[in-house]
């Protein structure tokens, strides 16, 4: 038996990285997939390589996210799996930071968050049953020079993912965050876009000495979405190589 088989998984950020890697490994271990991303082509190609169905969704829009768990429910009659992926990355130093950068990494990378947990909620409190996933990031337990816009909003998920737990877990559903360090898809060449050899000199200054695949993230999600994660939830899950050990 596979270990997802008979669950239902929402992915959002799925066209590509991490949500992409996600969206595979879950497939092959059982799950039905869907998948979500404001990138429709490239959403609609990484489905059809997993078999998932795609869904173009932006996560700051509340009425899409609506949508996106009724036509979800309407299609594979529940919804077991949330993993609340999408997000993006601004890099600019706190003087520099504009207010509507601020808002806009808040919309996207907080209030997306709390916008699919609140919404996919009503499906899995029926269900007595669920597990949700937040992508944060190391940059919400830590603080990161030159993103002080996205520490804020990833710190908020790793707040969020705790009063959630809290509330939903006599409902039976779990929710924990996930943290990593440095993961090789386009995010991470965005942060280091304002130097060629950045990324080395990032990988090569970390304990591991290297960044990740997405897959060894995605192999975290898919323990905590599957039932082997039973007794796991308000919790924050590390994946970033030692970084944050010392
Ligand atoms: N790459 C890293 O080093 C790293 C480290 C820590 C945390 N993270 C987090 O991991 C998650 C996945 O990022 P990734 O590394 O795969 O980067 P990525 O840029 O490859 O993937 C992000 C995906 O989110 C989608 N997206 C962006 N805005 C959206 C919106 N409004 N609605 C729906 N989808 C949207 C993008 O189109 C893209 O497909 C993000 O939440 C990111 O903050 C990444």
């Amino acid at each position: 038996m596979a270990r997802l088989d008979g669950k239902v998984a929402i992915i959002t950020g799925a066209a590509r990285g991490q949500g992409a890697a996600e969206a595979a490994l879950f497939a092959d271990e059982g799950a039905t997939v869907v998948l979500t991303d404001v990138l429709t082509s490239e959403g609609e190609a990484t489905a059809a390589a997993c078999g998932g169905m795609f869904l173009q969704h932006d996560v700051s829009d509340e009425a899409a996210w609506q949508r996106v768990v009724d036509a979800t429910v309407e299609a594979h009659g529940r919804v077991d799996c949330l993993v609340n992926n999408a997000g993006i990355f601004h890099r600019a130093k706190l003087v520099d930071h504009t207010l509507d950068d601020f808002r806009r990494l808040l919309d996207i990378n907080t209030i997306g968050v709390f916008l699919g947990m609140r919404t996919v909620a009503p499906a899995m409190i029926t269900q007595e049953a669920g597990s949700i996933v937040n992508i944060s990031s190391i940059a919400g337990l830590v603080g990161a020079p030159n993103s002080i816009g996205y520490g804020a909003s990833k710190f908020a998920v790793t707040g969020m993912t705790k009063t959630a737990a809290f509330e939903l877990a006599r409902h039976g559903i779990r929710v924990n965050s996930i943290h990593p360090g440095m993961i090789e898809t386009e995010m991470i060449h965005e942060v280091a876009s304002h130097d060629d050899n950045r990324l080395e000199k990032m990988a090569n200054s970390t304990p591991f000495r290297r960044s990740a695949d997405p897959i060894e993230i995605a192999r975290l999600a898919l323990f905590l979405a599957s039932d082997e994660s039973s007794f796991s939830s308000g919790s924050e899950f590390v994946a970033d190589g030692a970084v944050t050990a010392v």
